[in-house]
C-alpha cells in the first residue's frame, strides 16, 4: 500500500475564482469585493486589453496590425497598484474606461496572437493566497483548472442601464441607446470571434444578475466557492 499521500503535505494549487461574461454585466464589480472579502488578489483581464489598446493608439500602431500588436503586448510595460493602472510609468486614470477604449479593447482581443501574447502576464497574477479573475475567457483559457468559474450575465437592456448610471455617476456624457447598440454590437463581436469566444464554457455555472443586487451576487459567488472549494484551502 502505498503512504506517500498520507505522509507529503497536500499541495493544493493556488485557487481561482474565474468569473466571465458579456460587458458591463457587473461582473468587475462582483469580482472585486469578491476578492476583498477572501484576501485575494484581483485580475481585471479586461483592463489588459484597454490598456493594450490605449499603448497601440500613443504608438501609433493600427488596431488590426496582428504582427505589430502581439509584439507590443508581448514587452508591455503595465503595472496594476490598487486599483491604478500605470502605463509606461504613467498613471492610465479613466482613460481605460470610456466606451471607445472599450470598443478599442474588443477589436485587438479578436487576434489570436495578441490574446497568445497576453497569456503569461495574465497568468502571474496566480499568487497566494487566490485570485478572482474576470473576462471572457478566465475559465476557458486562462485559467482552465480554475476551482470555480462562474458565468455571470444579465439581459442587454439591465446592462446598458447600468454602464449609463456608473458613467453618470463618474460624471461623464452618456447617451442609454448608444450605449444598449454599443453594448449589443461588442457582445455580437466578442461571442462571433473564431478564439476564446465569449461563451459559458460547460463547467461554469451561470449566474443571472438581472434581479439581484451587487450584495446578493457577491453572497451567492462566495457561497458557491465554499460549497467548491478543495479541502486544505481556508478562505
Ligand atoms: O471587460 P471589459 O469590457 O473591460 O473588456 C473590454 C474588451 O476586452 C471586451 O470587449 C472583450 C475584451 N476582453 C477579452 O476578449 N477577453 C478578456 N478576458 C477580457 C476582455
Amino acid at each position: 500500500m502505498n503512504h506517500s499521500s498520507l505522509l507529503t503535505p497536500h499541495s493544493s494549487p493556488i485557487p481561482v475564482i474565474a468569473i466571465d461574461g458579456p460587458s458591463a454585466s457587473g461582473k468587475g464589480t462582483v469580482a472585486a469585493l469578491v476578492a476583498r472579502e477572501l484576501g485575494f488578489h484581483y485580475l481585471d483581464s479586461g483592463a489588459i486589453y484597454r490598456v493594450t489598446a490605449l499603448a497601440a493608439q500613443h504608438a501609433g500602431i493600427a488596431l488590426d496590425d496582428e504582427t505589430a500588436l502581439a509584439e507590443l503586448a508581448g514587452k508591455l510595460n503595465v503595472r496594476f497598484d490598487n486599483g491604478e493602472i500605470w502605463l509606461n510609468g504613467e498613471k492610465v486614470g479613466e482613460a481605460v474606461r470610456t466606451e471607445e477604449s472599450g470598443n478599442a479593447a474588443s477589436k485587438i482581443a479578436s487576434l489570436p496572437r495578441l490574446r497568445e501574447a497576453l497569456l503569461a502576464f495574465q497568468r502571474s497574477f496566480r499568487k497566494a493566497p487566490g485570485l478572482v479573475a474576470d473576462g471572457r475567457d478566465m475559465g476557458s483559457v486562462v485559467f482552465p483548472d480554475a476551482t470555480l468559474k462562474i458565468f455571470l450575465t444579465a439581459s442587454a437592456g439591465v446592462r446598458a442601464e447600468r454602464r449609463y448610471k456608473q458613467l453618470m455617476e463618474k460624471g461623464m456624457r452618456a447617451n442609454l441607446a448608444r450605449i444598449l447598440q454599443d453594448i449589443q454590437q461588442r457582445d455580437a463581436r466578442d461571442s462571433a470571434r473564431s478564439v476564446a469566444p465569449l461563451q459559458k464554457c460547460a463547467d461554469a455555472s451561470l449566474l443571472d444578475t438581472d434581479a439581484l443586487t451587487i450584495a446578493a451576487a457577491v453572497n451567492e459567488v462566495l457561497r458557491r466557492y465554499q460549497a467548491n472549494r478543495p479541502p486544505g484551502v481556508w478562505n
